[in-house]
């Protein structure tokens, strides 16, 4: 290989790093994305320039149609959207590495031996091969479905029969018993399409029992496998940066999704094979007792009145598209010297870093997003909690209710507040599928509504 494109390829590493580095943080994820991107784009131009590349035509069209799809998706694409368009994109890596290992091995296997000439692929390149397959396509079938059960296009509910888990396990046996036949030689090499077909229907029968709010796990743990098979492919092309970049991408996703089963206080089993979870949007039992209500005009009074007030924004503010209205609250609230801050759990919403993703849209500064443990201290002196759409990462049954699905997840301490106000459109529960028990507490009232629609007639009512 040429001495340009190692360097090339070190250079597009590094940046890779760096890039996930700073990734960690809001302040510098912008910059992280962008030094990320010029990665790609020196790992790309040290790729063209690949002795083995013949036509350089349909590289170009591929570069330009799959540009012109990213920058759509980019600019058109709403934040509340964002889990789906990751899905989509982690589907798109894994069908394009288990393409890449489908045409190695016709390239190096299938042909030649049609032809009678040697084999080019040992055992080694052979089981990587099947691998990068096997994770490729069940990472694209699963994407897939996770798609459509955030997009709501398949039940959101884990759809799930008994003996499931015994028969995904069986399954997954199987395809590891034909990646072992075709490096021992006993499998026809035709095998590998049969390969790839067990592990799209895999993918399929692996996403389905799992409920359609844990589908961001799920994603990240894809998003691990696509990364696997990313490195597979390196080795099967012999490619470093691919190498690097896949082990990149695999780690960094199983981190992620480990995370979030920490922040929710459930194991990665329980997240894949426990069937928790309703329906995306919520549904589920609204018998929780009558709650004291308040009117918009009633609760902009006491924002009026308060001193300190911490907006707590959960799931319902992305499913309203509310983050605009609340900043406009927000910043009517400061322009009279009210100390406004917003408390952000590490999984409210539906996807890791939702709220601050949705709040930076929002051009709320970052200096106003506090983390959990950095705020929770705070609440108990504080006049007003705004709840924003947000349920079980505000519900106190966490703290004490043995057997709930939430017991034990560490929640923001709302409750502490003197007067706590909720905006939802009724006492429906939120994922977890439980009654939050401090809608009912004396001091807490439910502003019943859309939260796009309340947060907008708040902001009317605070500037009159
Ligand atoms: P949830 O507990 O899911 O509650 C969201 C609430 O939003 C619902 O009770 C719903 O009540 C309300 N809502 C929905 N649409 C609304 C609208 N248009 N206007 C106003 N309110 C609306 O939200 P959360 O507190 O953010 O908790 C997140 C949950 O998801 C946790 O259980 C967490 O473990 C789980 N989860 C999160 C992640 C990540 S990474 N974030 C991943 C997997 C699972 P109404 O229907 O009454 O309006």
């Amino acid at each position: 290989m040429a001495a340009s494109i190692e360097w090339l390829y070190l250079a597009a590493a590094v940046l890779f790093i760096l890039g996930i580095r700073d990734l960690s943080s809001a302040e510098t994820a912008r910059r992280g994305n962008t030094l990320a991107a010029i990665g790609m784009l020196l790992a790309i131009i040290g790729t063209l320039q690949h002795q083995a590349i013949v036509r350089i035509d349909w590289i170009i069209a591929g570069m330009v149609i799959g540009g012109l799809i990213g920058l759509l998706m980019a600019v058109y694409m709403p934040m509340t959207a964002m889990p789906e368009r990751i899905a989509i994109v982690n589907g798109l890596g894994g069908a394009a590495s288990g393409l890449v290992g489908i045409s190695e091995v016709y390239r190096h296997v299938i042909v030649p031996q049609a032809a009678g000439s040697v084999v080019t692929f040992d055992a080694f390149h052979t089981g990587v091969a099947g691998f990068e397959i096997m994770l490729g396509s069940l990472t694209f079938s699963g994407s897939m479905i996770a798609y459509g059960k955030l997009r709501g296009l398949i039940s959101g509910s884990p759809l799930t029969y008994p003996g499931q888990n015994i028969v995904n396990v069986a399954w997954l046996v199987g395809m590891l018993a034909v990646i072992s036949g075709l490096v021992t030689g006993s499998l026809a090499p035709e095998f590998f399409f049969v390969l790839a077909g067990l592990a799209l229907v895999f993918g399929v029968m692996f996403v389905l029992p799992i409920g359609g709010a844990d589908m961001p796990v799920v994603i990240a743990l894809l998003n691990a496998y696509s990364g696997l098979a990313a490195a597979a492919t390196g080795f099967v092309l012999n490619n470093k940066v691919l190498i690097i970049a896949g082990a990149l991408d695999g780690s960094s996703g199983l981190l992620l999704s480990l995370l979030m089963c920490k922040a929710m206080n459930r194991s990665i089993t329980n997240v894949l094979f426990g069937a928790v979870g309703a329906a995306v949007s919520s549904g589920g039992s609204t018998d929780q007792g009558d709650p004291q209500t308040i009117s918009v005009v009633e609760a902009a009074e006491r924002l009026f009145d308060a001193r300190r007030v911490i907006i707590v924004p959960g799931y319902g503010m992305a499913a309203a598209g509310a983050q605009f209205a609340v900043r406009e609250v927000a910043d009517l609230l400061k322009s009279r010297g009210t100390e406004v801050r917003y408390a952000i759990h590490p999984v409210a919403g539906r996807m890791p870093g939702h709220m601050n993703v949705l709040l930076a849209d929002a051009n709320v500064p970052y200096d106003d997003l506090v983390e959990m443990d950095e705020i929770n201290p705070d609440f108990a002196d504080t006049d007003v909690a705004l709840v924003m759409g947000a349920n079980d990462t505000c519900n106190p049954a966490a703290r004490h209710a043995e057997g709930s699905p939430i017991f034990g997840m560490p929640i923001l301490d709302v409750d502490q507040t003197s007067q706590v106000i909720v905006i939802k459109r009724s006492m429906s529960p939120g994922f977890a599928g439980i009654p939050n028990e401090m809608f009912l507490a004396p001091n807490c009232h439910m502003l019943f509504g859309d939260g796009k629609q309340v947060a907008e007639q708040l902001a009317e009512t605070l500037s009159l």
